[in-house]
């Protein structure tokens, strides 16, 4: 038996800590947040991205009566990127949480499990990292990589064994 140990290493800062583009991510994501369509959750998810080429794109969660046909905010994004520029790699993502007075959720909010599999499908489809950055009220947290929050991943790979 061998105990084995995961290690990863993601940064803490603050808003006035956000660089120009970090800033203009956090305003798209705002602004995607406040048109989420979540009348069943109220749950107000935005999601912004910043592309290679320069372009930011943005996504809000968009619910249903029929509840898994629902998609999240950071899935709505990448697909939107990916949609658009495909050829284009994603160099950060950027993910905040409004509460029902418009202001962020104290807390930084983690992306959701099927989220992390398609962050990191679409990581290694570019061939290089996206940086996530989750914005709560009182602090940022920064990931160097989609695949610092989900280690493990199922990949096309096992579907070859
Ligand atoms: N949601 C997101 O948009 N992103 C996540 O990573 C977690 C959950 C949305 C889905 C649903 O509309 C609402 O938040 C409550 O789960």
């Amino acid at each position: 038996m061998k105990v084995n140990e995961l290690k990863i290493t993601y940064i803490e800062k603050s808003h006035q800590e956000l660089s120009d583009v970090e800033q203009r991510l956090l305003k798209e994501a705002t602004q995607a947040a406040q048109k989420a369509y979540a009348p069943y959750s109220h749950f107000r998810v935005g999601a912004a991205v910043k592309l290679a080429n320069g372009e930011i794109l943005s996504g809000s969660n968009q619910e249903n009566a029929a509840y898994p046909s629902g998609l999240c905010a950071e899935r709505v994004a990448v697909y939107y990127a990916n949609a658009r520029y495909p050829q284009s790699s994603i160099e950060t993502l950027l993910i905040t949480v409004l509460d029902e007075n418009d202001d962020y959720r104290c807390e930084p909010v983690p992306p959701c499990g099927a989220c992390r599999q398609v962050l990191t499908e679409t990581e290694s489809r570019q061939k290089c990292p996206m940086r996530v950055l989750l914005v709560g009220k009182d602090e940022v947290l920064e990931f160097g990589s989609a695949s610092d929050l989900l280690p493990f991943i199922f990949t096309s790979n096992e579907l070859k064994k």
